[in-house]
């Protein structure tokens, strides 16, 4: 009962952020080398400038864990110590196994159970939530969740609808359980599956498996009704907020600074209309990004902080909008003094030989399973009897 009335009083709380983005920089005049476009009608448009994509060996696993390990510097923590690791993506590293269980070995998190989440470019603020969930009701006490994609690898590079709009990167965060005052205070979380087809991937799922004509006809990149997605976002970015504010008893005139997901200028523009707020207050780092999908959320986060628009005691409300279609907000109060203070040089330390280790167990632990396979076919028959015994017996 003490335990019960405990977790009802914990609190979910940010205490470590990271992000992670390619070297590699494409601009607005590179992309018109490759299509029909321009830099000036890209801009005009959307706010992008350039946008970075994934280089050799940069892949939606290695970006995560940077800005997994990132995060975990900030929260000064041993990652033994996570009790779970969401990643939200639309680009995972693979369909099986998830990119959470990649990132939950190479960081030696020995403890933490790991999925992989999709909800469009809403999977970010969607992970949030439940990971707060989990920490507030679950009983768990540490939680990283990660935003990570490789858009790139989806990105049908001779269409100029969708291939000025998209970028990779990741960013990640760490929830800390806390009875302290603040921390996620409410989210909302929204679907309307009738519009799937406005945005989609259509090949490389059950309905459509990879095949020499899935190539060919290029259906193994995105698909998008541009407008109709526009419209859409624009009517949901300022429902949402404004609903997640009604849960956590509070007016859009108590929020500090909104960080929406990042598609397109005009978008973002037309939100701060929606909600009366001043466009300096909605934050944008699309010019240097463009559109990252689950991971523009907390890399729009990392850079807020960094660039000192966030202080304790903020409210700062996440919104975002993508495939499904989703749309999710969700409404924090900021209760950690900044800038951070610096991790430990110890725990530092320690943070690198656990990654150290992490990469030598899991090696032996292949080694280990591969010779263990060998030694059961030499001992054993295809029953699980011992050969020996069987032929004793027999
Ligand atoms: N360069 C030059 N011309 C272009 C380009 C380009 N890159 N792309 C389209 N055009 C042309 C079109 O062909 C069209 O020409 P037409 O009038 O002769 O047919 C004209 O420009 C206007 O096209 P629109 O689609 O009406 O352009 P719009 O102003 O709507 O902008 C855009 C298009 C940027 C895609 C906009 O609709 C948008 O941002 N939509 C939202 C997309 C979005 O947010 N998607 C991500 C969702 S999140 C997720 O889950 C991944």
């Amino acid at each position: 009962m003490a335990e019960h009335e405990d977790r009802l009083r914990r609190g979910a709380h940010i205490v470590g952020w990271g992000m992670a983005v390619p070297e590699r920089v494409l601009t607005n005049e590179d992309l018109a080398t490759m299509v029909d476009t321009s830099d000036e009608w890209i801009f005009q448009r959307t706010g992008i400038a350039e946008r970075h994509i994934a280089g050799q060996g940069e892949t939606t696993f290695t970006l995560g864990l940077r800005a997994a390990q990132a995060a975990l510097e900030i929260a000064d923590l041993d990652p033994v110590r996570l009790d779970l690791i969401i990643v939200a993506t639309v680009t995972p590293e693979h369909l099986l196994p998830s990119t959470a269980c990649l990132l939950q070995d190479a960081l030696g998190a020995e403890n933490a159970g790991a999925l992989d989440l999709s909800a469009g470019c809403s999977g970010f603020v969607y992970a949030l939530s439940m990971a707060a969930d989990m920490v507030k009701v679950g009983g768990y006490k540490y939680v990283l969740v990660v935003g990570a994609e490789t858009l790139s690898c989806i990105t049908d590079w001779t269409d100029r609808n969708t291939c000025v709009l998209f970028g990779d990167g990741a960013g990640a965060v760490v929830l800390q359980a806390s009875e302290a005052p603040g921390g996620i205070l409410s989210s909302v979380l929204g679907a309307d599956g009738s519009g799937g087809d406005l945005l989609i991937l259509p090949a490389g799922g059950s309905a459509q498996p990879a095949s020499i004509e899935t190539v060919t006809t290029r259906q193994h990149f995105v698909q998008m009704e541009g407008r109709q997605v526009f419209r859409f976002a624009t009517r949901v970015m300022p429902e949402a907020a404004r609903q997640a504010l009604e849960r956590a008893g509070l007016q859009v005139e108590d929020v500090s600074l909104f960080v929406p997901h990042q598609a397109n200028d005009r978008i973002l523009q037309s939100a701060a209309r929606g909600l009366g707020v001043p466009e300096e207050r909605m934050f944008s780092n699309l010019a240097r990004y463009g559109n990252t999908s689950s991971a523009s959320i907390p890399i729009a986060l990392c850079e807020a902080i960094e660039q000192g628009l966030v202080n304790r005691d903020d409210v700062i409300v996440c919104v975002g909008f993508g495939a499904g279609l989703t749309w999710a907000a969700m409404v924090i109060r900021w209760s950690l003094p900044l800038p951070a203070p610096k991790p430990s040089r110890r725990m530092s330390f320690w943070r690198g030989l656990r990654y150290r280790w992490a990469r030598i167990r899991s090696r032996w632990n292949r080694i280990w399973r591969r010779m263990d396979a060998r030694l059961f076919q030499i001992l054993y028959d295809r029953d699980g009897i011992r050969k020996r015994r069987r032929s004793d017996g027999e």
